[in-house]
């Protein structure tokens, strides 16, 4: 990989660097006005392959509210030169003589990192395939963080796909920085996470096991990770059927096993996943708290990239 400060996956990233993005989302938290110029006669292209809503809104308007402009591809796939057969290699020599930066969202694992190696200006991820998405995973430690003061000691249920589910893939990576985390998942056996992540997160020092049932969820979690199952990663719509809806978090669970001081968590879209009577709960916070910080800490992650 070229030089250059990229922000492909957690994994060459430390403790450090993850609190110096809470400090920053935390001051643009606060006051984002006094920011307004900071990325004045910046441009940062985004480029989409995959569909998106939060993820490219969010780098969209965190750009704009630190004074950059965007160069926007949302169906990168469809309306760029991708459909007369160019690389990635080659779309990215030539916009970089355009923008400062790109943010680039692409169905393939490794894809991003491709681009990366021929870039010459700082790539963020926003997602590989079913490989790793940072930004998620920073708002979402982000998140935790400001809810609990602390990441050590955190106890968190991670429900859902765990398989193709890049969010937890980086959240686990964000969180083995921390100290004595328990994570709890609940899974169905297909979309186990695959045994090396297990490993590493073990051999870093903290807790991971699986629950059997929703049944087993400790009462003593802070907070719930529920995700959506990866319908578009699976090879036959008959092996998605066999297994979405595993898990559906609804008002009679919370009820039995949620704790007064949770928060439940959810990196959307949901589909079916978490019944809509829960919205109205205190503790969910999906369509609140957890996507307004994903504004202010990608503009935390973008103004350390770019300035
Ligand atoms: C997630 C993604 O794209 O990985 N969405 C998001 O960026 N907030 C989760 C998902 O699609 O299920």
């Amino acid at each position: 990989m070229s030089n250059v400060n990229h922000c492909i996956t957690l994994a060459e990233r430390d403790r450090q660097y993850i609190e110096s993005i809470f400090h920053t989302s935390a001051l643009f938290k606060k006051d984002s006005k006094a920011y307004e110029n900071l990325l004045a006669q910046k441009y940062v292209g985004l480029l989409f392959y995959e569909p998106s809503t939060r993820t490219f809104a969010s780098f969209a308007t965190a750009v704009k509210k630190l004074g950059g402009q965007t160069l926007e591809f949302q169906n990168m796939a469809q309306t760029s030169s991708v459909t007369k057969g160019e690389t990635i290699a080659d779309t990215i020599r030539v916009m970089e003589n355009y923008v400062d930066a790109f943010v680039m969202r692409h169905p393939d694992v490794g894809s991003v990192t491709q681009a990366a190696d021929v870039a010459s200006v700082p790539i963020i991820n926003a997602g590989d395939g079913s490989g790793h998405h940072p930004s998620q995973a920073l708002m979402d430690l982000f998140t935790m963080h400001e809810h609990r003061g602390s990441l050590d000691g955190i106890t968190i249920l991670i429900a859902g796909d765990l398989l193709y589910g890049r969010t937890v893939h980086s959240l686990l990576q964000g969180l083995s920085y921390f100290s004595n985390t328990h994570v709890y998942l609940l899974c169905p056996p297909e979309l186990a996470l695959p045994e090396e992540k297990i490993q590493i997160f073990r051999s870093s020092g903290h807790s991971i096991e699986y629950l059997s049932s929703e049944k087993e969820i400790p009462k003593s979690c802070d907070v719930w990770y529920w995700t959506r199952v990866q319908k578009e990663r699976f090879s036959s719509p008959a092996s998605y059927e066999k297994v979405k809806n595993t898990y559906i978090l609804s008002p009679e669970l919370l009820q039995e096993k949620g704790d007064d001081n949770l928060i439940i968590m959810h990196p959307l879209p949901r589909v079916g996943e978490i019944q809509e009577a829960i919205d109205k709960d205190k503790r969910a916070i999906y369509l609140t708290t957890q996507p307004r910080n994903g504004l202010f800490v990608r503009m935390a992650l973008l103004s350390l990239l770019l300035t």
